[in-house]
């Protein structure tokens, strides 16, 4: 068994549109990189956090910690424990499952030191419990395609069925994050104290389930036109800035669809090609521009993969380019049971 191990957990988009809690994807970048190893003490320690200044390094309190005992409960660890450190990748309150990436990490890394006997649903199960510390309720669409890779579906959260859905080849993720932060648990708060109609709930219905069968198709007209949400996006459109205007300037730039990253404020686009997603990207990215707001763009297909261990080549923390160059060469080994 390795005595230190180095993951990345992958960023991700849920809701996809219409699938509020039941759909989400892994990117290819950003993510989280945990950094971990055994020791004789029992429990759990964050040795640090870098890159971001506000989360604190209490095992009981951070993500990482908690998502890290709750593997450590479920491994033959002969009464050792963990020594963690999370280096944040990707900014907080984003749309891009920071909190999720950042459980997952921290189980993937506790599993991979100590045997890897954990399955993907023992692990989706961990990080879920710093994903409900975060966010107030364990909604699995963020981690579950942090841990396995791919498009999600999760049928059920409680018990666990989640359901890995085809990728069409040419699919590529266009996000764009304006710098602009939602919490997470405020958006939640939002759409629970909602009453909705029959009629909205038709309209989702029918749009979750034609993208499922877009996405088994391979047909990404259909996938494009599945891209709508009657729920859920209305009543969090306010609090990403410019988002009708962002919305449509992806689609006017040959966007497949076009919807809220998550909780927001990210912005989630689908394009046929390398050339369409870069030419929608660039539109969203105009548009929030134009609003007076800066932004990061984040283009590329699905990442597939998932969270996985990474070489033992040291990963420089201190830019993003250069931890993608580190990743170059670092790719995962293997999925999320590594
Ligand atoms: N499905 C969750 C939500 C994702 O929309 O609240 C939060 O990251």
């Amino acid at each position: 068994m390795p005595d230190r191990v180095r993951v990345f957990a992958p960023a991700t988009a849920s809701n996809l549109g219409p699938g509020f809690d039941v759909l989400g994807l892994a990117l290819e970048r950003p993510g989280d990189v945990v950094e971990a190893e055994a020791c004789d003490r029992p429990g759990v320690e964050i040795v640090e956090v870098t890159g971001a200044d506000s989360l604190n390094t209490n095992p009981r309190e951070n993500v990482v910690g908690i998502a890290a005992a709750a593997a450590l409960e479920r491994l033959p660890a002969d009464g050792r424990g963990v020594r963690l450190w999370l280096h944040k990748q990707m900014p907080l309150g984003s749309g891009l499952g920071s909190s999720a990436a950042s459980s997952v990490g921290g189980a993937v890394a506790v599993n991979a030191l100590f045997g890897g006997a954990l399955s993907s649903d023992d692990l989706v199960a961990c990080a879920l419990r710093g994903e409900a510390a975060a966010s107030g309720t364990a909604h699995a669409d963020n981690v579950a395609p942090s841990v396995l890779g791919g498009i999600v579906l999760i049928r059920s959260s409680d018990p666990l069925d989640l359901i890995r859905l085809p990728v069409p080849d040419t699919l590529r993720v266009v996000l764009v994050h304006p710098h602009a932060r939602v919490l997470t648990a405020e958006a939640r708060r939002r759409v629970a104290e909602r009453s909705f109609s029959i009629g909205q709930a038709v309209a989702n219905l029918g749009n979750v389930a034609a993208l499922v069968t877009a996405l088994h198709r391979g047909d990404l007209a259909m996938l494009g036109r599945s891209i709508q949400d009657a729920l859920v996006e209305p009543i969090r459109a306010p609090l990403v800035p410019a988002f009708a205007e962002v919305k449509r300037a992806a689609l006017d730039a040959g966007a497949l669809g076009c919807s809220i990253s998550g909780s927001g404020p990210s912005v989630l686009a689908f394009a046929g090609s390398d050339a369409a997603a870069d030419a929608v990207a660039e539109a969203m990215q105009a548009a929030f521009t134009a609003a007076g707001l800066g932004s990061d763009r984040y283009v590329g297909p699905v990442n597939r993969a998932g969270a996985g261990v990474v070489g033992a080549k040291p990963i420089p923390t201190d830019r993003l380019g250069a931890l993608d160059r580190a990743l170059e060469s670092n790719r995962p080994t293997s999925g999320a049971d590594s």
